[in-house]
C-alpha cells in the first residue's frame, strides 16, 4: 500500500514517528492501521470501547515541516458526542475510529490507547515489559441465521472474526459453546469474546463470550511456585499492572522441607504424589480467591495463568510422579514449556476456560524457575560477566555473558527463608530484618517488617505495639550472622564465644555452645530471640551450598572473579550486599557491583504472563544455556567445604578487605560444628 501521494493530506502519529498520505474522509484507526501504528480497539472502530483514543495536536510543527490547521480533522459527531455525554472524554481527546483526516494532522497515541505499550517501571530493578497478551476482548458484530442458508452461529462468528479481526483458526471448548446462542441472541447478534492466541501457532481459541459489548478487564496470575512459598501477582492483562500480589506457605512442607524429602515421600508412601499434588492446587485455588477478592475482581475474570517452578514442584503440580528426579540421571518427563486448560490441573479459582502457560525447565534440577530468572535478567545480553543468584530454599545461579551463559542450582535449604532457624519466620510485619552490632559494646540494635525505627530510637516501642517482634526472616538472619563476625563474636570457623571471651553478657551458655541474646521481649509476654549456634550452622550450610554453586559454574567459565553480582529471590531485595559477602554467601565483587533484581523469577512469570514474545524468547534462550550438574560434580564437595568458613576459608575477598576489617578471633568451645559435612540436595 503506498501513502505518498502528496496530492492527499499527510497523517503523522507521534511517539512512533510513523507518517504517510491519506485521503480526506479517512477514519484516523483506518490510517494508524494501514501504517501499523499501534492504536488499540476492542469494538472494531464502533464507536463503542473508546480504546482508541488519540489526541491531535495543531499549530506549527517544524521538525514535521507541516502547519495542522483547526479544520484538520472532521469535527465531532454523534458519537463522540453521546460518548462524551455518557462516559466523558478526557480534554483534547477524540475517538480515532470517528475522526477522519481532513488536511495535514499530527496525531498522539497517548500510551492508555498502545496495544503494546510498555509497562512503566517503578523502580530501577524493574524490568520493562512491552503489553502482548495471549489474551484480547473482541467486539463483533456476527449475521443472524438464514434457513435458506443454513449455518451454524459458531461457524458465522468464525466469519466475523476473521472479516473484522483477521482473526483465523477460532476454536471454542465445549462450555463456551453451549453459551454461544444465548449471547448471541441477547446481544442482538453483537457479542465479545476473549480470545487466546497459541504462541506457536496462529490458532485461536475464545476463552469467554458476552452478549453485546463487554466493559469489563480481564486479568491473568503470574505464579511463582516455590518449595517454601508460592507467590502469585494478579495482573491486568490489558496494561500489565499487578492489581494484587500475596504468597502463602507451600502446604507439602507437610511432607518435607526440602526438595528431596518430598520425592521420598512420594518414593515411600504409594499415592504420596497425588497427596502432595492436591494440597499445592488446594492452595493455589485459595491464593486464587483471596488475590480476586483483594482486587475486587470475580475469579472468572482470570482467563490466563502461569507458572514457574522447579523441576521437583515442576512434576508434582502437573501430577507427574517426580521420583526420576530423586536419580541420577535425573530426567524431566518433559523440558519444553507446556500450554494446558485450567481444568487439567484442577484450577477452580479462574475461568474455566483459562490457559494455562508453564515455563520451560533447562534441565533436571534447573527448573522454570531458572528459566524465568533468566528471561527477567537477560545474562545472556550482557557484555560483562554477571552472576545472577536467585536465593531460594533452592539456589538457582546463572553466571554468563553475550558469549556463554551456565546455570545450576544448589541445595541451600530453607534457613535463607527463615526457616531451621530457631527464631526464624517468615517476612512479615513484626520480624527482625536488618541487625547492627556494635564493635566495642557488643549491643545490638535491629529494625522490624512494619516500622522505619530502629530499636534504639525513641517511640520504637510504641511503633511496634501492634505488630510485636516476632522472630527473625531471612535477611534478618544473615544480617545478624555477619554481624556477628565483624564484632568479634563468631569466629571464621562459625563458632561463637563465650561470654568470657567476647566480654558481654549477651552471650548466653547453652549446652556446650553459646547463643547470642538479640532481644528478650519476655517481660512484656513476647518471645526471647537469640541466634544460636544451631542457626550460624544451618546459614553455613545454605550459604557454603549458595557459593560452591557459584564457584562452579566460575570454575566452567574458567574465571576467578565476576563483574558484577545480582542477587534476586522473594527477599533478594533485601539482603545487604556487605552482610551477603562478609558471610561469603557470594564471590567477592566491587560492592557498588552487587545490586538486587528483586523476585527475577515472580518478574520472569510476569512478562511470561504479559507477553506472547517473550514465551517465544525463552523457549529458544533455554536451549542455549548450558547445565552444570551439582550433584554429581566432585568438585562441588571441595568447594562447600572451604566456603564453610566465613566469609570463606581459601578464596581471597580483597574488594570486601578494602571496606571491613575482620576481627581475627578464635574460639574453641568444644561445641559441634557439623558445617563441614556435606548436606544433601534439597
Ligand atoms: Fe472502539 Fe473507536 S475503536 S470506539
Amino acid at each position: 500500500m503506498s501513502f505518498d501521494n502528496p496530492q492527499y493530506p499527510l497523517v503523522i502519529f507521534t511517539p512512533s514517528g510513523k507518517r504517510g498520505h491519506f485521503a480526506a474522509g479517512t477514519p484516523i484507526l483506518t490510517a494508524a492501521r494501514q501504517l501499523g501504528v499501534d492504536l488499540d480497539s476492542v469494538c472494531g472502530g464502533r464507536g463503542i470501547c473508546s480504546k482508541c483514543q488519540i489526541t491531535p495536536s495543531y499549530g506549527e510543527f517544524p521538525k514535521h515541516g507541516v502547519t495542522v490547521a483547526e479544520n484538520a480533522l472532521t469535527d465531532w459527531n454523534s458519537v463522540e458526542e453521546r460518548y462524551d455525554r455518557i462516559r466523558g472524554l478526557p480534554k483534547g481527546r477524540r475517538l480515532g475510529c470517528q475522526a477522519c483526516v481532513q488536511g495535514d494532522v499530527v496525531i498522539d497515541v497517548p500510551p492508555e490507547s498502545q496495544v503494546h505499550r510498555q509497562v512503566v517501571r517503578k523502580a530501577a530493578s524493574d524490568r520493562a515489559i512491552v503489553m502482548d497478551p495471549a489474551t484480547h476482548l473482541y467486539y463483533v458484530e456476527v449475521t443472524e441465521p438464514d434457513m435458506h442458508e443454513p449455518t451454524g452461529d459458531f461457524e458465522r462468528l468464525g466469519f466475523a472474526l476473521r472479516d473484522q479481526w483477521n482473526v483465523d483458526r477460532v476454536t471454542a471448548p465445549l462450555p463456551v459453546m453451549r453459551r454461544l446462542q444465548g449471547a448471541l441472541r441477547k446481544g442482538n447478534w453483537t457479542v465479545t469474546v476473549a480470545l487466546h492466541k497459541g504462541h506457536r501457532d496462529d490458532s485461536h481459541r475464545i476463552l469467554d463470550i458476552w452478549p453485546g459489548f463487554h466493559e469489563g478487564r480481564i486479568y491473568g496470575l503470574a505464579i511463582d511456585l516455590g518449595s517454601t512459598t508460592i507467590a502469585a501477582h494478579l495482573t491486568d492483562l490489558r496494561n500489565g499492572t499487578v492489581k494484587a500480589s500475596a504468597g502463602v506457605m507451600n502446604p507439602q512442607i507437610r511432607f518435607g522441607e526440602d526438595l528431596m524429602s518430598r520425592v521420598s515421600y512420594a518414593m515411600m508412601n504409594p499415592g504420596g504424589d497425588v497427596e502432595m499434588t492436591t494440597a499445592v492446587r488446594e492452595a493455589i485455588n485459595a491464593l486464587s480467591v483471596e488475590l480476586a477478592n483483594e482486587a475486587g475482581i470475580e475469579p472468572r475474570d482470570i482467563m490466563e495463568v502461569v507458572f514457574v517452578c522447579n523441576p521437583v514442584m515442576h512434576h508434582l503440580l502437573l501430577g507427574i510422579d517426580p521420583v526420576e528426579l530423586g536419580q541420577a540421571p535425573f530426567a524431566l518427563a518433559t523440558s519444553n514449556s507446556l500450554s494446558l486448560d485450567a481444568t487439567e490441573l484442577n484450577l477452580t479459582s479462574t475461568n474455566p476456560a483459562a490457559r494455562v502457560f508453564v515455563l520451560p525447565c533447562i534441565a533436571g534440577h534447573v527448573g522454570a524457575d531458572a528459566a524465568a530468572v533468566a528471561l527477567s535478567e537477560q545474562p545472556g545480553k550482557s557484555e560483562d560477566l554477571v552472576l545472577i543468584v536467585d536465593v531460594g530454599t533452592n539456589a538457582e545461579i546463572l553466571l554468563g555473558n553475550t558469549t556463554r551463559v551456565l546455570a545450576c542450582s544448589s541445595p541451600t535449604g530453607p534457613a535463607f527463608e527463615g526457616a531451621q532457624i530457631s527464631s526464624g519466620q517468615r517476612a512479615a510485619p513484626g520480624a527482625i530484618e536488618r541487625v547492627e552490632i556494635d564493635p566495642v559494646s557488643k549491643e545490638p540494635r535491629f529494625r522490624v517488617i512494619g516500622c522505619d525505627l530502629w530499636s534504639d530510637d525513641p517511640g520504637f516501642a510504641a511503633a511496634t505495639a501492634t505488630t510485636g517482634i516476632t522472630g527473625i526472616c531471612g535477611s534478618g538472619i544473615i544480617e545478624a550472622v555477619a554481624e556477628l563476625r565483624m564484632a568479634g563474636l563468631l569466629d571464621p570457623r562459625g563458632l561463637m564465644g563465650s561470654a568470657g571471651q567476647t566480654g558481654t553478657a549477651r552471650m548466653i551458655p547453652e549446652g556446650r555452645t553459646h547463643s547470642y541474646l538479640l532481644h528478650d521481649g519476655s517481660a512484656t509476654g513476647g518471645p526471647v530471640i537469640t541466634v544460636t549456634q544451631g542457626d550460624i550452622r544451618a546459614i553455613q550450610l545454605a550459604k557454603s551450598a549458595l557459593y560452591a554453586g557459584a564457584r562452579l559454574l566460575m570454575d566452567e567459565m574458567g574465571v576467578d572473579q565476576v563483574d558484577r553480582v545480582t542477587l534476586a529471590g522473594a527477599f533478594g531485595a533485601h539482603i545487604s550486599p556487605k552482610h551477603a559477602m562478609v558471610l561469603g554467601m557470594i564471590p567477592d565483587a566491587p560492592l557498588d557491583k552487587v545490586t538486587s533484581a528483586g523476585n527475577a523469577a515472580g518478574t520472569g512469570a510476569r512478562m511470561a504472563l504479559c507477553s506472547v514474545a517473550a514465551r517465544t524468547e525463552i523457549e529458544s534462550t533455554v536451549r542455549q544455556i548450558h547445565k552444570v550438574e551439582t550433584a554429581i560434580e566432585p568438585r562441588f564437595q571441595e568447594h562447600f567445604v572451604n566456603a564453610n568458613a566465613i566469609p570463606h576459608a581459601t578464596d581471597p575477598f580483597p574488594n570486601l578487605a578494602a571496606i571491613v576489617t575482620l576481627p581475627d578471633v578464635s574460639f574453641n568451645t568444644g561445641g559441634g560444628n557439623d558445617a563441614g559435612r556435606r548436606r544433601r540436595r534439597t
